[in-house]
């Protein structure tokens, strides 16, 4: 109620986002989402299976009502996401079980990436392109191609299925100069060093390569941390990833923040305070490189509505009341 609005705490360093559904924009959940939010991100309506659940078959109904919504009501909104191992329909990448040959892969890859890009069009501030290709914890980071998920779309297509989905997105993009829209490469456990260290190495590869041939430019224009974190989370990590990222001259943003503290979907006041902590000592980090950092989204309103509510992971609890978690995000010194 007389709560300070986080996006004003932050107005002149990064965007504040979260997570929605259809659910999160009535009544008083959206009330406080537009208090404290100034983006959102549809938390599973815009992934592949919602979006062409059978070949050609588009549905779009369901986003297009919440994008629609959420623009009235003021907010941005973030696209996710275009390429996935998971929430995508078998038809795209495998036939019987099998892989498809590179070819029809590579063919359903371009055409969901331009279909859904075109319809939802200057909407969105941002996609995440591809999520989550990366291996957790490669043993041997610098070789990417190695560290890569051997995803559906990986057997496929092969390792560089990555830069093709960046080339396909980046050819709408030409074609819409009028467009202000940024290509995310998107990826969790982002605070282990050899997977921040894997994910370096493949966007530095792609970008350069693709910059000898366009005088310079960019065709992953963004790096987004999840940041699914926990209590175990260690901070210098995550400075040290953020700042790695940043090295690469593309923007940043966090992207799915949460911070599991519990197991039984309440916390020890012990518990609570240590969150707090945590979530104050990562707006810190983030405010302190407000300069790279575009957005910074958490993954849910309140800890009943979270994808993993067991663990109470969000800053407001399942009576909206604010947490240790919120005074830790508005007052992080
Ligand atoms: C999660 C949603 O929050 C859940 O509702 C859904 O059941 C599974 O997906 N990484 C991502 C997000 O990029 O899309 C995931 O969202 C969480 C992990």
């Amino acid at each position: 109620k007389d709560l300070t609005p986080i996006k004003s705490v932050y107005q002149n360093d990064f965007l504040i986002g979260n997570a929605v559904s259809a659910a999160d924009l009535q009544g008083a959940r959206l009330e406080l989402l537009g208090m404290h939010h100034n983006v959102v991100t549809l938390e599973n309506a815009m992934k592949p299976d919602a979006m062409q659940p059978t070949k050609g078959g588009f549905t779009f109904a369901g986003a297009d009502a919440i994008v629609d919504q959420a623009l009235a009501e003021g907010q941005k909104v973030h696209g996710h996401v275009l390429v996935w191992h998971q929430q995508t329909p078998a038809w795209m990448n495998t036939s019987n079980g099998s892989p498809l040959s590179r070819e029809e892969a590579l063919a359903n890859l371009k055409s969901h990436i331009q279909t859904v890009m075109e319809h939802y069009g200057n909407k969105v501030i941002s996609w995440d392109v591809v999520n989550e290709a990366m291996n957790d914890n490669p043993s041997n980071p610098s070789n990417w191609e190695a560290a890569l998920r051997r995803s559906a779309w990986y057997n496929a297509i092969g390792p560089d299925y990555v830069e093709q989905a960046f080339l396909a997105a980046r050819e709408v993009l030409d074609a819409h100069p009028e467009w202000d829209i940024k290509l995310y490469y998107n990826d969790y456990n982002e605070d282990n060093q050899n997977k921040a260290e894997a994910i370096y190495s493949m966007v530095k590869a792609i970008n350069d390569k693709y910059a000898l041939a366009h005088s310079g430019k960019l065709l992953i224009d963004g790096v987004g941390m999840q940041a699914h974190y926990s209590l175990n989370t260690n901070p210098d990590n995550v400075r040290l990833s953020l700042e790695k990222f940043i090295s690469l001259g593309v923007e940043v943003s966090i992207t799915e923040l949460d911070i599991q503290a519990g197991t039984d979907a309440q916390l020890t006041e012990k518990q609570a305070n240590a969150q707090g902590y945590l979530y104050a000592q990562l707006f810190k980090l983030y405010k302190a490189h407000a300069a790279h950092i575009a957005r910074v989204t958490l993954w849910g309103l309140n800890d009943a509505a979270s994808w993993r509510a067991s663990a109470s992971p969000l800053i407001f609890d399942k009576d909206l009341q604010a947490k240790p978690a919120y005074y830790g995000i508005i007052n992080p010194d």
